[in-house]
């Protein structure tokens, strides 16, 4: 795991907070109100204002999609209002479904990296591993799956069926999910979010021990920083389906679709992974609204001072407070 060296103007992580804090009160306004755009929309938004208060010089590597399709925080464009140079990638509200619907685990998150620091993934599905500390360069996203979860089991002292997996509940899983049935693990299937569910197993108590499956490439590229930050390990593979994919994908100067990503691939050095949630998760609570104000929970994750947060904020909508804010 690395520890980035702080440079001069360096805008410390906590600066970054209110991106997705703000990102978070906007889009959870629109729970469960069969939605998704305009949750999504309202994340983007208030994200990119905050971006343009800080005192960066920041380039999206990994935004809402190329120029002609993102109004906002497409790839290339350029934030803040100038001074520390870094490349950013967001994800302004993962999990637009869950939010639509009423679900749990959607978080808003973004990624701060040094110049180079982060891959500009072609957007694209990845096949993904991912573990904890404790199972760290012992897996092998190659392996027969029940190979892997009998490493698991010793890397956390227990039997394979006190294993939970986290698998995206879409019908391409159907055979992993048999796999891992046969080799006996417990599964939490999941609607959305591979984001929050890969961030979980990095992170004791939340019950979690191996994310596995197919979802978005820039989805892993935001996994990988984060995992960085967690001392945990993401093992990667692009995903193609059609020969124009693959074409995309040659575009980047990867022929081989068989070539393996990790960490120093994909996120090679960020300096901060932040995340707020916006519905309940495993790992984050959601918004909360109230008479005065709203209140969130966040992760903030600083290689550059080497510290993991979780950050309960209360926000107050104005001076008026009417009512005791809550322990
Ligand atoms: P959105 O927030 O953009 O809707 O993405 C949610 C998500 O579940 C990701 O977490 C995951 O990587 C991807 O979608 C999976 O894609 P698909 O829904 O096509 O299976």
């Amino acid at each position: 795991m690395s520890t980035q060296t702080p440079a001069q103007g360096m805008v410390p992580a906590v600066d970054f907070l209110k991106v997705t804090e703000q990102a978070a009160i906007a889009s959870a306004r629109w729970l469960g109100r069969g939605d998704n755009n305009a949750a999504d929309g309202a994340a983007v938004d208030a994200m990119r204002e905050e971006f343009g208060k800080l005192p960066i010089s920041g380039i999206v590597v990994i935004g809402e999609g190329e120029k002609d399709e993102a109004p906002e925080l497409y790839v290339g464009e350029s934030l803040g209002t100038g001074g520390m140079p870094c490349e950013i990638a967001v994800d302004p509200l993962e999990g637009t479904d869950l939010v639509a619907r009423g679900d749990s685990g959607a978080i808003s998150i973004c990624v701060v990296g040094g110049p180079g620091g982060i891959m500009s993934a072609p957007d694209m599905y990845m096949r993904k591993l991912c573990v904890g500390p404790s199972a760290k360069g012992k897996v092998d996203i190659d392996a027969p799956l029940a190979e892997t979860l009998d490493v698991l089991a010793k890397c956390y002292q227990r039997e394979i069926r006190d294993l939970t997996v986290v698998v995206l509940d879409r019908p391409r899983h159907e055979k992993l999910i048999e796999e891992i049935r046969a080799a006996g693990a417990r599964i939490r299937l999941i609607p959305d979010g591979d984001i929050t569910a890969s961030m979980s197993v990095g992170v004791r108590g939340t019950g979690d021990h191996l994310y596995v499956g197919i979802g978005g490439s820039t989805e892993g590229v935001i996994t990988a920083a984060a995992l960085e930050c967690l001392g945990g390990e993401i093992q990667a593979k692009m995903w193609p389906r059609t020969d124009e994919e693959a074409a995309k994908l040659a575009g980047f100067g990867i022929t081989d679709p068989d070539t393996k990503f990790g960490i120093a691939e994909l996120a090679p050095t960020p300096y901060y992974v932040i995340a707020t949630g916006v519905t309940d998760g495993n790992l984050l609570q959601g918004v909360r609204y109230f008479t005065d104000g709203a209140r969130t929970h966040s992760i903030v994750m600083d290689l550059v001072a080497n510290t993991v947060q979780f950050i309960d904020t209360v926000h107050l909508f104005s001076r008026t407070i009417t009512r005791e804010i809550r322990l």
